[in-house]
């Protein structure tokens, strides 16, 4: 039984005041055992507060990204160490914004899969290709790809401990999703490669679709079989319409 997982990426978005609203809101919506796992991915500055919302709620928190180094001379940066001390259940690793906007390669986003297991912190590994790779016909290679690359030196002692999000880089804040069978059968072709890679427990890892994802289409994604949740964006945040969307995944 893979229990869908609907997660929020507020991406640089809310201030104090703000996200105070959201948090209080969502926890008049959520019941105390939601039939689907949720967290909140707010900016580095809100998860504290995160911890004095959330804390105790059904509602878990992780951070956007984090440097794959327990502490040191990295000047700007936070490491998975300070983000597990917040309280932080998951770690965003690969975002497509982080690949192609700060240069993210294949290699550092392994090395942050890597890190945020051993601080305890479940890493959502997001990949995805871009239009003009799914023109060429590229699509699976050059998510194969990702996923070889970043899963390369990864035991994976139980598949509660990966979440990978399916994320079309075209579909990624443009108001267009991926059609659901496209979605569909790349979830399909991940777990087939997980299953190869990781064997039983792989086959049980949860995948999401990520790229558009809004109350009106949610449940188009939420229930197909190889889809276990969704990471979205901007529908996130508006606390209402999340928790909308995680509602589709169990209607
Ligand atoms: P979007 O973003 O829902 O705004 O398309 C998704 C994401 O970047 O995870």
């Amino acid at each position: 039984m893979r229990t869908p997982i609907v997660a929020a990426n507020w991406k640089m978005h809310k201030t104090v005041k703000e996200a105070a609203d959201y948090f209080r809101r969502l926890l008049e919506l959520v019941p105390a055992r939601p039939p689907v796992e949720l967290v909140i991915f707010p900016p580095a500055t809100i998860l504290w507060m995160a911890q004095k919302h959330l804390g105790g709620s059904a509602v878990a928190w992780g951070a956007q990204d984090a440097y794959p180094e327990p502490q040191g001379a990295f000047t700007g940066e936070i490491s998975v160490v300070q983000i597990a001390d917040l309280g932080a259940k998951y770690l965003i690793c690969g975002h497509s914004e982080r690949r192609h906007i700060f240069q993210e390669d294949d290699r550092l986003v392994g090395r942050k899969v890597g890190a945020a297991l051993e601080s305890g912190l479940i890493p959502i590994l997001c990949v995805g290709e871009r239009l003009e790779e799914r023109e060429a016909g590229r699509a699976w290679q050059v998510v194969e790809g990702q996923l070889a690359a970043a899963l390369a030196e990864l035991e994976l002692p139980s598949p509660a401990k990966l979440v990978i999000a399916y994320e079309p880089v075209w579909a990624i804040g443009t108001g267009v999703p991926a059609r659901p069978e496209d979605a569909q059968e790349m979830a399909a072709r991940i777990r087939d490669w997980l299953r190869e890679r990781f064997g039983k427990a792989g086959a049980q890892v949860r995948i999401q679709y990520g790229g558009s994802v809004k109350p009106e289409n949610a449940r188009e994604f939420l229930t197909l079989p190889d889809i276990d949740g969704a990471l979205v964006g901007g529908a996130s945040l508006d606390p209402d319409k999340f928790w909308a969307i995680a509602q589709a995944a169990t209607s």
